[in-house]
């Protein structure tokens, strides 16, 4: 047994997560220059160290998941999203069910929250956000961003939901009363169902194809007909039809 595929066991027994779903290639180049950088010769040492270290262990955690995200992040979808998909959904249901999956830091399920708040009070607004990762979860309730995060955001809704402290940003109380965070493993844990909306963008990225089939299936699954599936800007579905999908707008799928 290669010693990555034994790192992969002692992971998955430790946390549950597996990593034999994540592109091979791109995840050891990442990982092998952190257990480089901490002094380890191999990934066997790293393991038998990530068990009895704590902090080692958040360190390799904050590694494995990329985090970077922004608001309203490919403002030109969201524009499609607020115009086109919003007032779609709205047609057929006032009180939307919405997912924002593998939402990161927050930025994604709280600019949900800013563009429906076009069409409806932020009262009848209710998000269900999630990530693997418990430390961004921590960070996306605490909701400050420094300004970089907010370059797409339109002028007026920054000036209406964002107050500044110094040089960070902090989303007011009324929006984040709109969403709720839960700790969520897409490969793992159950999915809700009868969603209107799913966002799920730049993270399919990260996994194999035969992670991506059982995710896309669930997703499938876990919307009600006629919801949606917005995708990241490099993630285009191939073979929608393959998950009872269709092509709605660039990068948002409907389910049938
Ligand atoms: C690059 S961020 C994307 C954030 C946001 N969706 C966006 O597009 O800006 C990828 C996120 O996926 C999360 N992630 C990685 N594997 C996951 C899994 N198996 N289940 C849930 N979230 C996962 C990471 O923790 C990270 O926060």
């Amino acid at each position: 047994m290669s010693d990555y595929v034994q790192f992969i066991n002692g992971i998955k027994r430790k946390t549950g997560i597996d990593l034999a779903l994540y592109k091979e290639a791109q995840m050891k180049r990442r990982l092998t220059s952190l257990y480089e950088k901490k002094g380890f010769g191999n990934f066997v040492d790293f393991l038998s160290a990530l068990e009895k270290d704590r902090d080692l262990m958040n360190e390799f955690l904050d590694r494995m998941t990329i985090n970077v995200s922004e608001f309203y992040r490919n403002g030109k979808r969201w524009e499609v999203l607020q115009n086109k998909i919003f007032p779609l959904l709205l047609q057929s249901n006032k009180r939307l069910k919405i997912w924002s999956a593998a939402c990161s830091t927050g930025e994604e399920p709280y600019s949900l929250a800013m563009v429906l708040s076009h069409h409806l009070p932020l009262s009848q607004i209710n998000i269900l956000a999630t990530d693997l990762d418990e430390n961004v979860l921590q960070k996306a309730k605490l909701g400050l961003y420094p300004e970089r995060s907010l370059a797409e955001v339109p002028k007026p809704i920054q000036a209406k939901y964002f107050n500044q402290e110094e040089q960070f940003y902090k989303v007011k109380d009324e929006i984040k009363r709109t969403v709720t965070f839960k700790k969520h493993n897409l490969l793992k844990d159950n999915y809700e169902s009868n969603f209107d909306l799913i966002v799920c963008r730049n993270v399919m990225i990260y996994f194999t194809e035969e992670a991506k089939d059982q995710i896309y299936a669930s997703f499938s699954k876990a919307l009600r007909s006629g919801g949606i599936l917005f995708v990241g800007s490099t993630e285009q579905i191939f073979n929608p039809a393959k998950y009872d999908l269709e092509v709605e707008d660039t990068f948002f799928y409907r389910k049938k």
